[in-house]
Protein backbone atom coordinates (compact mmCIF):
# COMPACT_ATOMS: atom_id res chain seq x y z
CA UNK A 1 0.00 0.00 0.00
CA UNK A 2 1.00 3.32 -0.54
CA UNK A 3 1.72 6.08 1.87
CA UNK A 4 -1.18 8.40 1.01
CA UNK A 5 -3.17 10.16 3.22
CA UNK A 6 -6.25 9.03 3.99
CA UNK A 7 -8.98 9.51 6.42
CA UNK A 8 -10.21 7.48 9.47
CA UNK A 9 -6.95 8.18 10.88
CA UNK A 10 -8.00 9.06 14.48
CA UNK A 11 -4.68 7.07 16.06
CA UNK A 12 -2.49 10.03 14.44
CA UNK A 13 -4.85 12.53 15.02
CA UNK A 14 -4.92 11.46 18.82
CA UNK A 15 -1.38 11.49 19.03
CA UNK A 16 -0.97 14.61 17.05
CA UNK A 17 -3.85 17.00 19.10
CA UNK A 18 -3.15 14.73 22.48
CA UNK A 19 -7.35 13.94 22.64
CA UNK A 20 -7.98 10.79 22.76
CA UNK A 21 -9.31 8.25 20.28
CA UNK A 22 -13.04 7.81 21.78
CA UNK A 23 -13.46 11.78 22.05
CA UNK A 24 -13.33 12.25 18.63
CA UNK A 25 -15.99 12.99 16.42
CA UNK A 26 -14.44 11.55 12.79
CA UNK A 27 -16.25 13.32 9.64
CA UNK A 28 -12.57 12.49 7.82
CA UNK A 29 -13.95 9.64 5.86
CA UNK A 30 -17.09 8.66 3.86
CA UNK A 31 -18.51 5.80 5.56
CA UNK A 32 -21.89 5.68 6.78
CA UNK A 33 -21.69 6.16 10.97
CA UNK A 34 -25.10 4.60 11.64
CA UNK A 35 -23.25 1.25 10.42
CA UNK A 36 -25.76 -2.26 9.88
CA UNK A 37 -25.78 -3.86 13.06
CA UNK A 38 -23.55 -6.32 13.24
CA UNK A 39 -25.51 -9.76 14.07
CA UNK A 40 -24.04 -12.83 16.87
CA UNK A 41 -21.24 -14.81 14.98
CA UNK A 42 -20.87 -18.37 15.29
CA UNK A 43 -17.56 -19.17 17.39
CA UNK A 44 -17.61 -22.06 14.70
CA UNK A 45 -16.67 -18.89 11.96
CA UNK A 46 -13.52 -17.86 13.77
CA UNK A 47 -12.11 -21.68 14.01
CA UNK A 48 -13.00 -23.27 10.18
CA UNK A 49 -10.66 -22.28 7.50
CA UNK A 50 -13.08 -19.29 5.52
CA UNK A 51 -14.25 -21.70 2.14
CA UNK A 52 -16.78 -19.75 0.37
CA UNK A 53 -19.90 -20.74 1.52
CA UNK A 54 -23.39 -21.26 -0.97
CA UNK A 55 -25.09 -18.52 1.32
CA UNK A 56 -22.33 -16.01 1.00
CA UNK A 57 -22.66 -16.68 -2.73
CA UNK A 58 -26.00 -15.93 -3.24
CA UNK A 59 -26.43 -13.07 -1.18
CA UNK A 60 -23.73 -11.59 -3.11
CA UNK A 61 -25.74 -12.19 -6.60
CA UNK A 62 -28.78 -10.75 -4.92
CA UNK A 63 -27.36 -7.96 -4.28
CA UNK A 64 -25.16 -7.05 -6.60
CA UNK A 65 -27.33 -8.49 -9.66
CA UNK A 66 -24.04 -11.17 -10.65
CA UNK A 67 -21.67 -13.06 -9.72
CA UNK A 68 -18.47 -10.76 -8.28
CA UNK A 69 -15.15 -12.14 -7.05
CA UNK A 70 -14.71 -10.90 -3.28
CA UNK A 71 -11.44 -9.72 -1.41
CA UNK A 72 -10.49 -7.59 0.80
CA UNK A 73 -11.78 -4.17 0.70
CA UNK A 74 -11.63 -2.81 -3.28
CA UNK A 75 -8.54 -1.32 -2.28
CA UNK A 76 -6.91 -4.58 -2.84
CA UNK A 77 -8.44 -5.30 -6.24
CA UNK A 78 -7.24 -1.44 -6.41
CA UNK A 79 -3.36 -2.52 -6.69
CA UNK A 80 -3.79 -5.18 -8.46
CA UNK A 81 -5.86 -4.64 -11.58
CA UNK A 82 -3.08 -2.44 -13.38
CA UNK A 83 -0.82 -5.15 -12.62
CA UNK A 84 -2.77 -7.78 -14.21
CA UNK A 85 -4.24 -5.73 -17.06
CA UNK A 86 -0.89 -4.86 -18.54
CA UNK A 87 0.04 -8.14 -18.88
CA UNK A 88 -2.96 -9.33 -20.53
CA UNK A 89 -2.36 -6.86 -23.65
CA UNK A 90 1.17 -8.40 -25.08
CA UNK A 91 3.64 -10.72 -24.26
CA UNK A 92 5.85 -8.36 -22.71
CA UNK A 93 5.40 -6.20 -19.78
CA UNK A 94 3.62 -3.08 -21.78
CA UNK A 95 1.21 -0.97 -19.87
CA UNK A 96 -1.46 1.11 -21.76
CA UNK A 97 -1.89 5.07 -20.35
CA UNK A 98 -4.91 4.88 -18.32
CA UNK A 99 -7.12 7.68 -18.70
CA UNK A 100 -8.25 9.03 -14.78
CA UNK A 101 -10.27 11.94 -13.08
CA UNK A 102 -7.60 14.29 -11.95
CA UNK A 103 -9.26 14.54 -8.49
CA UNK A 104 -10.56 11.31 -7.17
CA UNK A 105 -9.54 8.17 -4.88
CA UNK A 106 -6.14 8.65 -4.88
CA UNK A 107 -4.74 5.20 -4.72
CA UNK A 108 -6.15 4.64 -8.37
CA UNK A 109 -3.20 7.16 -9.94
CA UNK A 110 -0.97 5.70 -7.58
CA UNK A 111 -1.26 1.99 -8.24
CA UNK A 112 -0.91 2.73 -12.13
CA UNK A 113 1.88 4.78 -11.67
CA UNK A 114 3.49 1.89 -10.01
CA UNK A 115 2.87 -0.52 -13.30
CA UNK A 116 4.06 1.55 -15.33
CA UNK A 117 1.66 3.43 -17.08
CA UNK A 118 1.17 6.77 -18.41
CA UNK A 119 -0.97 8.93 -16.93
CA UNK A 120 -3.95 11.07 -18.55
CA UNK A 121 -6.05 13.41 -16.79
CA UNK A 122 -9.40 14.29 -17.14
CA UNK A 123 -11.35 16.88 -15.52
CA UNK A 124 -13.32 15.83 -11.88
CA UNK A 125 -14.47 18.79 -11.43
CA UNK A 126 -16.82 19.70 -14.33
CA UNK A 127 -19.31 17.50 -16.00
CA UNK A 128 -18.88 18.55 -19.38
CA UNK A 129 -15.62 19.42 -19.42
CA UNK A 130 -15.02 15.38 -18.03
CA UNK A 131 -17.15 14.47 -20.79
CA UNK A 132 -15.92 16.92 -23.82
CA UNK A 133 -11.94 15.06 -22.50
CA UNK A 134 -13.50 11.62 -22.26
CA UNK A 135 -14.86 12.10 -25.58
CA UNK A 136 -11.52 13.08 -26.97
CA UNK A 137 -9.21 10.64 -25.75
CA UNK A 138 -11.31 7.97 -27.59
CA UNK A 139 -11.91 9.81 -31.05
CA UNK A 140 -8.12 9.07 -31.37
CA UNK A 141 -8.82 5.44 -31.24
CA UNK A 142 -5.92 4.26 -29.59
CA UNK A 143 -5.48 2.10 -26.60
CA UNK A 144 -5.95 3.46 -23.26
CA UNK A 145 -7.78 2.43 -20.47
CA UNK A 146 -10.32 4.30 -18.95
CA UNK A 147 -10.87 4.74 -14.89
CA UNK A 148 -13.99 6.52 -13.34
CA UNK A 149 -14.88 6.79 -9.95
CA UNK A 150 -19.05 7.24 -10.60
CA UNK A 151 -19.85 8.96 -8.27
CA UNK A 152 -16.63 10.11 -7.99
CA UNK A 153 -14.93 10.73 -4.26
CA UNK A 154 -14.39 13.90 -3.15
CA UNK A 155 -16.31 16.24 -6.26
CA UNK A 156 -19.49 14.04 -6.71
CA UNK A 157 -18.89 13.94 -10.55
CA UNK A 158 -21.19 11.32 -11.52
CA UNK A 159 -22.15 9.87 -15.29
CA UNK A 160 -25.19 8.17 -16.11
CA UNK A 161 -24.87 3.72 -17.04
CA UNK A 162 -26.03 4.89 -20.79
CA UNK A 163 -22.58 7.23 -20.40
CA UNK A 164 -20.51 4.49 -19.36
CA UNK A 165 -21.81 1.89 -21.58
CA UNK A 166 -21.65 4.02 -24.54
CA UNK A 167 -17.81 4.68 -23.59
CA UNK A 168 -17.16 0.97 -23.30
CA UNK A 169 -18.81 -0.05 -26.43
CA UNK A 170 -15.94 2.57 -27.81
CA UNK A 171 -12.92 1.60 -26.73
CA UNK A 172 -10.42 -0.20 -28.43
CA UNK A 173 -9.35 -3.78 -28.36
CA UNK A 174 -7.49 -4.29 -24.58
CA UNK A 175 -8.74 -1.63 -23.32
CA UNK A 176 -10.56 -1.89 -20.03
CA UNK A 177 -13.24 0.47 -18.48
CA UNK A 178 -12.93 -0.02 -14.88
CA UNK A 179 -15.67 2.03 -13.11
CA UNK A 180 -15.50 2.28 -9.28
CA UNK A 181 -18.73 2.24 -7.94
CA UNK A 182 -17.58 2.45 -3.82
CA UNK A 183 -20.86 4.93 -3.30
CA UNK A 184 -22.86 3.96 -5.54
CA UNK A 185 -25.53 1.80 -3.07
CA UNK A 186 -27.28 4.88 -2.65
CA UNK A 187 -28.90 4.57 -5.61
CA UNK A 188 -28.48 1.05 -6.84
CA UNK A 189 -30.28 1.68 -10.42
CA UNK A 190 -27.21 4.20 -11.43
CA UNK A 191 -25.16 0.96 -10.99
CA UNK A 192 -23.99 -0.85 -14.38
CA UNK A 193 -24.47 -3.90 -12.44
CA UNK A 194 -28.21 -2.96 -12.82
CA UNK A 195 -27.84 -4.20 -16.56
CA UNK A 196 -25.92 -7.00 -15.98
CA UNK A 197 -26.88 -8.52 -19.16
CA UNK A 198 -25.19 -5.33 -21.41
CA UNK A 199 -22.20 -5.48 -18.81
CA UNK A 200 -21.67 -9.06 -19.28
CA UNK A 201 -21.67 -8.79 -23.33
CA UNK A 202 -19.18 -5.80 -23.33
CA UNK A 203 -16.42 -8.14 -21.80
CA UNK A 204 -14.24 -4.96 -21.34
CA UNK A 205 -15.81 -3.46 -18.20
CA UNK A 206 -14.56 -3.76 -14.66
CA UNK A 207 -16.90 -2.57 -11.56
CA UNK A 208 -15.60 -2.51 -8.10
CA UNK A 209 -18.11 -2.35 -5.46
CA UNK A 210 -17.29 -1.82 -1.36
CA UNK A 211 -19.44 -3.12 0.94
CA UNK A 212 -17.68 -1.09 3.96
CA UNK A 213 -19.26 2.68 2.88
CA UNK A 214 -22.72 1.99 2.94
CA UNK A 215 -23.04 -1.07 5.06
CA UNK A 216 -20.35 1.55 7.47
CA UNK A 217 -18.55 -1.71 7.97
CA UNK A 218 -15.37 -0.79 6.72
CA UNK A 219 -12.80 -2.52 9.16
CA UNK A 220 -14.27 -5.94 8.07
CA UNK A 221 -12.37 -5.44 4.87
CA UNK A 222 -14.77 -6.43 2.34
CA UNK A 223 -14.94 -5.29 -1.81
CA UNK A 224 -16.13 -6.89 -5.07
CA UNK A 225 -14.88 -7.80 -8.32
CA UNK A 226 -17.25 -7.66 -11.84
CA UNK A 227 -15.56 -8.40 -14.75
CA UNK A 228 -14.96 -10.92 -17.45
CA UNK A 229 -14.11 -14.41 -16.34
CA UNK A 230 -10.39 -14.54 -17.37
CA UNK A 231 -9.44 -11.40 -15.56
CA UNK A 232 -11.29 -12.70 -12.70
CA UNK A 233 -9.94 -15.93 -12.49
CA UNK A 234 -5.95 -14.31 -13.07
CA UNK A 235 -7.36 -11.91 -9.61
CA UNK A 236 -8.44 -14.87 -8.21
CA UNK A 237 -4.73 -16.46 -8.22
CA UNK A 238 -3.32 -13.15 -6.94
CA UNK A 239 -5.84 -12.77 -4.27
CA UNK A 240 -4.75 -16.63 -3.28
CA UNK A 241 -6.19 -18.99 -0.91
CA UNK A 242 -9.19 -17.40 1.76
CA UNK A 243 -9.48 -14.46 0.57
CA UNK A 244 -12.49 -13.33 2.48
CA UNK A 245 -12.47 -14.67 6.31
CA UNK A 246 -15.57 -16.68 7.82
CA UNK A 247 -16.76 -13.57 10.13
CA UNK A 248 -17.01 -11.00 7.39
CA UNK A 249 -18.62 -13.22 5.01
CA UNK A 250 -21.48 -13.93 8.06
CA UNK A 251 -21.63 -10.23 8.64
CA UNK A 252 -21.99 -9.83 4.75
CA UNK A 253 -24.71 -12.80 4.18
CA UNK A 254 -27.03 -10.87 6.75
CA UNK A 255 -26.49 -7.13 5.85
CA UNK A 256 -26.55 -7.87 2.11
CA UNK A 257 -29.76 -10.17 2.32
CA UNK A 258 -31.78 -7.34 4.80
CA UNK A 259 -33.61 -5.56 2.17
CA UNK A 260 -35.63 -3.65 4.76
CA UNK A 261 -32.25 -2.25 6.58
CA UNK A 262 -31.06 -1.20 3.06
CA UNK A 263 -34.27 1.22 2.22
CA UNK A 264 -34.34 2.82 5.77
CA UNK A 265 -30.48 3.46 5.82
CA UNK A 266 -30.80 5.05 2.04
CA UNK A 267 -33.30 7.09 4.13
CA UNK A 268 -31.74 7.95 7.16
CA UNK A 269 -28.63 8.59 4.86
CA UNK A 270 -30.27 11.46 2.93
CA UNK A 271 -31.46 12.72 5.97
CA UNK A 272 -28.12 12.84 7.89
CA UNK A 273 -26.46 14.80 4.53
CA UNK A 274 -29.44 16.95 5.36
CA UNK A 275 -28.47 17.92 8.59
CA UNK A 276 -25.02 17.94 8.01
CA UNK A 277 -25.22 20.57 5.42
CA UNK A 278 -27.15 22.56 7.64
CA UNK A 279 -24.81 22.30 10.32
CA UNK A 280 -21.93 23.55 7.98
CA UNK A 281 -23.72 25.98 6.33
CA UNK A 282 -23.27 29.29 8.42
CA UNK A 283 -19.57 28.78 7.76
CA UNK A 284 -19.33 27.83 4.20
CA UNK A 285 -21.84 31.30 3.88
CA UNK A 286 -19.16 33.06 6.19
CA UNK A 287 -15.99 32.09 4.09
CA UNK A 288 -17.27 31.97 0.57
CA UNK A 289 -17.15 27.85 0.33
CA UNK A 290 -18.93 26.80 -2.48
CA UNK A 291 -20.54 23.29 -2.22
CA UNK A 292 -19.38 20.97 -4.48
CA UNK A 293 -21.40 18.18 -3.42
CA UNK A 294 -24.12 17.73 -0.41
CA UNK A 295 -25.85 14.14 -1.58
CA UNK A 296 -24.60 10.69 -0.34
CA UNK A 297 -22.39 9.81 2.12
CA UNK A 298 -20.03 12.93 2.22
CA UNK A 299 -19.88 16.62 1.38
CA UNK A 300 -17.23 18.59 -0.57
CA UNK A 301 -17.03 22.19 -0.58
CA UNK A 302 -13.96 24.02 -2.70
CA UNK A 303 -12.24 27.41 -0.59
CA UNK A 304 -9.18 29.21 -0.51
CA UNK A 305 -6.44 26.90 0.72
CA UNK A 306 -5.57 29.29 3.81
CA UNK A 307 -8.85 29.48 5.45
CA UNK A 308 -9.32 26.01 4.93
CA UNK A 309 -6.22 24.86 6.60
CA UNK A 310 -7.74 27.37 9.56
CA UNK A 311 -10.64 25.35 9.57
CA UNK A 312 -8.86 22.05 9.96
CA UNK A 313 -7.04 23.56 12.33
CA UNK A 314 -9.51 24.93 14.79
CA UNK A 315 -11.97 21.47 14.34
CA UNK A 316 -9.05 19.10 15.22
CA UNK A 317 -7.79 21.15 18.01
CA UNK A 318 -11.20 20.63 19.28
CA UNK A 319 -11.55 16.57 18.72
CA UNK A 320 -13.22 17.13 15.07
CA UNK A 321 -11.95 15.51 12.22
CA UNK A 322 -12.27 16.32 8.71
CA UNK A 323 -10.53 16.04 5.40
CA UNK A 324 -8.71 18.51 3.16
CA UNK A 325 -8.37 17.64 -0.40
CA UNK A 326 -5.39 20.09 -1.16
CA UNK A 327 -3.09 21.54 -3.83
CA UNK A 328 -1.91 18.47 -6.34
CA UNK A 329 -4.49 15.87 -4.57
CA UNK A 330 -6.90 18.33 -6.11
CA UNK A 331 -5.61 18.06 -9.44
CA UNK A 332 -4.81 20.36 -12.39
CA UNK A 333 -7.90 21.17 -13.94
CA UNK A 334 -9.94 22.56 -11.31
CA UNK A 335 -12.22 24.42 -13.41
CA UNK A 336 -11.39 27.99 -14.82
CA UNK A 337 -8.52 28.08 -12.35
CA UNK A 338 -4.81 28.21 -13.98
CA UNK A 339 -2.03 25.64 -12.11
CA UNK A 340 -0.44 28.30 -9.89
CA UNK A 341 -3.54 29.35 -8.36
CA UNK A 342 -5.19 25.96 -8.01
CA UNK A 343 -2.65 25.27 -5.12
CA UNK A 344 -4.24 28.19 -3.25
CA UNK A 345 -7.48 25.90 -3.40
CA UNK A 346 -8.86 23.25 -1.35
CA UNK A 347 -11.42 21.44 -0.99
CA UNK A 348 -12.77 20.92 2.64
CA UNK A 349 -14.72 16.92 2.78
CA UNK A 350 -17.00 16.25 5.56
CA UNK A 351 -18.40 12.79 6.46
CA UNK A 352 -22.20 12.83 7.60
CA UNK A 353 -23.08 13.21 11.31
CA UNK A 354 -25.35 10.53 12.61
CA UNK A 355 -28.65 13.00 13.43
CA UNK A 356 -30.01 10.57 15.60
CA UNK A 357 -26.67 11.03 18.29
CA UNK A 358 -27.70 14.31 19.70
CA UNK A 359 -24.04 15.24 21.27
CA UNK A 360 -22.41 14.77 17.49
CA UNK A 361 -24.85 17.53 16.61
CA UNK A 362 -24.34 19.23 19.29
CA UNK A 363 -20.52 19.37 18.90
CA UNK A 364 -20.52 19.94 15.51
CA UNK A 365 -23.09 23.04 16.08
CA UNK A 366 -21.01 24.51 18.44
CA UNK A 367 -17.38 24.28 17.54
CA UNK A 368 -18.58 25.91 14.02
CA UNK A 369 -20.32 28.48 15.74
CA UNK A 370 -17.16 29.13 18.00
CA UNK A 371 -15.08 29.49 14.70
CA UNK A 372 -17.85 31.54 13.39
CA UNK A 373 -16.90 34.23 16.61
CA UNK A 374 -13.06 34.07 15.44
CA UNK A 375 -13.84 35.11 12.06
CA UNK A 376 -16.05 37.98 13.05
C1 LIG B 1 -13.65 5.88 -4.32
C2 LIG B 1 -13.09 4.83 -3.43
N1 LIG B 1 -12.86 3.61 -3.93
C3 LIG B 1 -12.38 2.61 -3.18
C4 LIG B 1 -12.05 2.82 -1.86
C5 LIG B 1 -11.51 1.66 -1.06
O1 LIG B 1 -12.49 1.17 -0.20
P1 LIG B 1 -12.52 -0.33 0.34
O2 LIG B 1 -11.16 -0.90 0.18
O3 LIG B 1 -12.94 -0.22 1.75
O4 LIG B 1 -13.53 -1.07 -0.50
C6 LIG B 1 -12.26 4.08 -1.28
C7 LIG B 1 -11.93 4.33 0.13
O5 LIG B 1 -12.04 5.39 0.66
C8 LIG B 1 -12.79 5.10 -2.09
O6 LIG B 1 -13.03 6.34 -1.61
Amino acid sequence: MSNLIHGGDLVSAAQRYGIPVEDWLDLSTGINPAAYPVPQIDAALFQRLPYQSQAFSDAVANYYGGEGLACNGTQQAIELLPKLSSERLVGEQITYPVLLPDCGYQEHRYSWQQAGAALKFYCANDHQQAVAQINQQLAKAEPCHLLLINPNNPTGLQFSPEQVFSWAEQMTEGSYLIVDEAFIDLCPEQSLLNDYDRFQQLGNLIVLRSFGKFFGLAGIRLGFVFAEPRLLNRLKTELGAWAVNGPAQAVAIDALNNQCWQQQARQQIAANAEVTQALWQPLFDRVGAELLCSRGLFLSARLESEIAEKIYQFLAERGVLIRLVRGEELGRSVQGISTEQSASICLLRSGLIDATEENQCKKLEMVISELLLTLE
